[in-house]
């Protein structure tokens, strides 16, 4: 069984699937990061057809993410990365690439995958699709919480990134039509994780 959780950036899309997946007992599958680790990887790789290479990146994901033999875990999260990323993700040979890797992964066991195309374009058929959302400014906070900055910043590059994601012409971020939207702003994370986990729980039975 696949459950999709997309949506945009700092809606808790990845602590609500990390923790949903520790609960139901599936396999959590963070698509986001990948972006990210093919972003570091291919930008020091030069010239040459992207998707060939996205193709051939050795990306490991775990408790830590390797490219190769190379650790990634921690400068695939600064701004820098989380720009490259999206701006890689625009790049219709490199998503392909990458689709076709997350499909094989989903094809088999239970999981909780995370991203902004799962519902729509690399599991269509998942058993149950949730659109994570928020508020852009409290998106902002969250994120800026975590990184240590002013919001105010953080909600600059977030926008620019929201209307990247949102306005590329290979799977924009949007809800997929059997999505269901649920929004995160005024509600604490346990609360949305026990609410999608009974969504599963029925949707399973
Ligand atoms: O954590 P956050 O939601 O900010 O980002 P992420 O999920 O780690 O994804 C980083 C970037 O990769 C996004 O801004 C998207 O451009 C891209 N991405 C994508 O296009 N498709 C996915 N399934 C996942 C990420």
């Amino acid at each position: 069984m696949v459950v999709a959780i997309d949506g945009p950036a700092g809606a808790g899309k990845s602590t609500v699937a990390r923790l949903l997946a520790e609960k139901l007992n599936f396999t959590y599958l963070d698509s986001g990061a990948m972006y990210r680790a093919a972003a570091v990887a291919l930008d020091s790789a030069g010239e040459g057809h992207l998707g060939q290479q996205a193709a051939n990146l050795d990306i490991r994901l775990g408790e830590r993410v390797l490219v190769g033999d190379r650790d990634v875990t921690d400068v695939i999260r600064t701004t820098e990365a989380s720009e490259a990323a999206s701006r890689i993700a625009t790049v219709r040979s490199v998503r392909d690439a990458l689709v076709e890797r997350q499909r094989k992964l989903l094809a088999e066991g239970d999981w909780v995958a995370e991203g902004r195309d799962i519902g729509t374009v690399v599991c269509p058929g998942a058993e149950l699709k949730v659109f994570l959302t928020a508020s852009p400014e409290e998106r902002a906070r969250r994120r800026a919480g975590q990184l240590a900055t002013d919001w105010r910043t953080v909600l600059r590059d977030q926008t620019l990134r929201d209307e990247q994601d949102s306005t590329r012409e290979h799977s924009p971020l949007r809800a997929a039509v059997d999505a269901i939207e649920i929004d995160s702003t005024d509600r604490t994370v346990e609360d949305v994780v026990t609410q999608i986990a009974g969504l599963a729980r029925t949707v399973r039975r």
